[in-house]
C-alpha cells in the first residue's frame, strides 16, 4: 500500500475534524437562567400520582403521609424547582373541592382522558402542596377553565393563599388541618384550551381568560410576591395563538403565556421507546431541535407586544413521546427512557438556557412513570432514567448567569437530511465558576470542539459525562445503574482555549475555573 507523507495526513485530519468551534464571552452575561426552566409536571395520569408519587397506606414502601420517600430523595438531588399539577387534560375535569377533607368522604370521579379509571380523590390539594414543601419545590397549579367556574378557581386561590380566618375559604382550610396558607404563586388558567381544555378559539379564550384572571386575587401586599397567571398556550407552531394572547389580554393581568411541544415522530405512528432505528432516532432529534425555532418565533411575537420582556414564556409541557411499553395500559403513557431521551433533554435544556431572557419556566412531561419520566417505579423498586441524570448534571445552571455563546457545529447527516451535531450553553454561578453543557447527538461520530473563552482567565477544567455503548441502552429494574454519569477525561485547557472530545450521543457538563 502506498504511504501518504505525514504532513498530508495531518492536513486531511485538520480539514475533516475540528469543524466545531464555540466562543464564550465569559464577562458579558446579564440574563439569569431561571431555575424554573428545570421544572417538572405531575398529572393524574396512569401511574404518575397513584402507584407513583403516592402509595397511600402501602406499608411495604417507606412513605410519609402516603408520599414515597425514595422518590422525594431522588427529586431533592435534582433540585426540582417547581412542580405543575394536577394536569394536563385532567386539570380541566378536576374539581378541587372533591379532593379536600376526610379521605373516606371524598367523592370519586372517572378520569375520562386517561383510561376511564376511577379517581378516588385521595390525593388532593393538601397532599400535593405538602409534598411540594417536602421537595422544596414551588407548586404550579393548573386551574379548571374547561368544565369549572370562575367561582371555583377564585375559591381555590383563596383556599390555598389567603390569610387565616380572612374569609370562608381559609376557614375551611383550617378545618381541614392547615392554618397557614401555602402562598402558591404560579397558576395556569386552563390547559390546552384549544383542545382537551375546551376546544376554544383564541379570541374566545382571551375573553374567558380575562374573566377568570379578574377574580384570581392576590394574597398579600408584597409587590415581589404577586400571583403569576399563565394563559394556556399554543400547540407547537400555532403562532396565531400567541399573537392573540399577547394582543387581546391586557398585560396587567397576564404574567405568562404557555407553549406545549412534544418530540414525537408521528402522532399516528410513534416508535418503540427502546427498539428504534437510527432513522427514528434522527427524526426524534429533528422534532426536538424544532424547539429552537418555536421558542424563537413565539418570542418574536411576544417581543412585538412586550419589548421589555415582562411576560414570560412557559414551556409547561415538553419531552419525548413514544409507544407505551408492551403489555401496559395504552392510556397510561408508560414508556422506557434511553440515551435518545438523554439527547432530547440535553439539547432542549440548552435551548431553554440560551433563551433565558424569555423562557422562565419549563416542565418536563412527566416526573414519574409517564412519558419522558425521570423516575420509574415497580412496586418497592425505583430507577433513575438517563433523563434524570441529565437534569441532575445540568442543575448547576439553575439561577446562574447565562453567558453569550456563538457556536459553529458540523452536521449529523443521515441520508439527505442534516442536523447540527453539537449544542451548548454556558453559565456563571454565584461563585464565578463557569459551567458549559455540551451535547453531541451524532449516532456514529465523535466531535472535537475548540472552545475559546474570552474575557476572563481560566486554567482548570473538570467534567462529567453521560454516555453508553448503544443509543437504545436504558436502565432497568434488574440493572438500574447501566447508565449513570462518569468522570469526563476528554477536556483540556491551555491559554483560555478548551479542547473537548465528545463521544457519539453523549452529554457532558464541564466546570471551568
Ligand atoms: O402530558 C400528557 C398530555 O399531553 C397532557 O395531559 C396534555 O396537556 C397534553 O396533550
Amino acid at each position: 500500500m502506498k504511504k501518504f507523507p505525514l504532513i498530508i495526513f495531518l492536513f486531511f485530519a485538520c480539514i475533516t475534524q475540528a469543524q466545531n468551534t464555540i466562543v464564550i464571552q465569559t464577562d458579558q452575561g446579564h440574563d439569569i437562567i431561571n431555575r424554573n426552566i428545570y421544572g417538572h409536571f405531575a398529572e393524574h395520569l396512569g401511574r404518575c400520582i397513584y402507584d407513583g408519587f403516592y402509595v397511600g397506606d402501602n406499608k411495604k414502601i417507606p412513605n410519609k403521609d402516603g408520599i414515597r420517600l425514595d422518590i422525594i430523595d431522588a427529586l431533592k438531588k435534582l433540585k426540582v424547582p417547581v412542580l405543575r399539577w394536577p394536569g394536563g387534560c385532567f386539570a380541566d375535569t378536576y374539581h378541587w373541592k372533591d379532593g379536600i377533607g376526610p379521605k373516606d368522604k371524598r367523592p370519586s370521579m372517572l378520569n375520562v382522558w386517561w383510561g376511564g379509571v376511577t379517581e378516588n380523590n385521595s390525593f388532593g390539594t393538601h397532599d400535593f402542596l405538602n409534598m411540594c414543601e417536602m421537595l422544596g419545590a414551588a407548586p404550579y397549579l393548573a386551574g379548571n377553565v374547561g368544565s369549572g367556574t370562575v367561582q371555583e378557581l377564585s375559591d381555590w386561590v383563596k383556599y390555598v393563599n389567603h390569610k387565616p380566618g380572612s374569609s370562608p375559604m381559609p376557614i375551611l382550610r383550617e378545618q381541614n388541618g392547615r392554618k397557614e396558607p401555602w402562598n402558591v404563586k404560579y397558576w395556569g388558567v386552563g390547559n390546552e384550551v384549544w383542545g382537551c381544555g375546551g376546544n376554544m378559539k383564541p379570541e374566545y379564550y382571551a375573553n374567558v381568560y380575562r374573566q377568570y384572571a379578574t377574580f384570581m386575587t392576590d394574597w398579600n401586599d408584597n409587590k415581589n410576591d404577586k400571583i403569576f397567571r399563565v394563559a394556556s398556550g399554543a400547540n407547537s407552531s400555532d403562532y396565531n395563538w400567541t399573537e392573540v394572547m399577547m394582543r387581546d389580554i391586557p398585560h396587567e393581568m397576564l404574567e405568562g403565556v404557555a407553549l406545549h411541544h412534544y418530540a414525537v415522530i408521528d402522532w399516528n405512528k410513534k416508535s418503540s421507546a427502546t427498539e428504534f432505528t437510527e432513522q427514528e432516532y434522527f427524526t426524534t432529534m429533528k422534532r426536538a431541535w424544532y424547539m429552537e425555532e418555536l421558542v424563537q418565533k413565539h418570542s418574536t411575537i411576544m417581543d412585538k407586544y412586550d419589548p421589555k420582556k415582562k411576560i414570560a414564556l412557559f414551556v409547561d409541557e415538553w419531552g419525548g413521546w413514544y409507544d407505551v411499553e408492551p403489555g401496559t395500559n395504552g392510556a397510561f403513557l408508560y414508556q422506557q427512557n434511553t440515551m435518545r431521551d438523554a439527547m432530547i433533554a440535553g439539547m432542549t435544556l440548552n435551548i431553554f438556557n440560551n433563551h433565558a431572557d424569555r423562557v422562565r419556566m419549563a416542565n418536563l412531561a412527566q416526573t414519574v412513570n409517564v412519558l419522558q419520566a425521570v423516575v420509574l417505579t415497580k412496586e418497592e423498586k425505583i430507577i433513575l432514567t438517563p433523563t434524570y441524570h441529565v437534569m441532575e448534571m445540568y442543575n448547576v445552571h439553575q439561577d446562574a448567569t447565562l453567558l453569550p455563546l456563538a457556536i459553529k457545529s458540523d452536521m449529523y447527516q443521515l441520508g439527505e437530511e442534516k442536523l447540527p451535531a453539537v449544542s451548548a450553553s454556558a453559565s456563571l454561578d454565584k461563585s464565578k465558576v463557569m459551567h458549559i453543557s455540551l451535547v453531541n447527538i451524532d449516532a456514529g461520530k465523535e466531535r472535537e470542539i475548540s472552545v475559546d473563552l474570552r474575557g476572563t482567565k481560566y486554567s482548570a477544567v473538570t467534567g462529567r459525562i453521560l454516555s453508553s455503548a448503544k443509543l437504545q441502552d436504558h436502565n432497568t429494574f434488574e440493572i438500574p445503574d447501566k447508565i449513570k454519569p462518569a468522570v469526563f477525561k476528554g477536556a483540556s485547557i491551555s491559554g483560555n482555549m478548551l479542547k473537548v472530545k465528545l463521544p457519539p450521543f453523549s452529554v457532558v457538563v464541564l466546570e471551568v475555573k
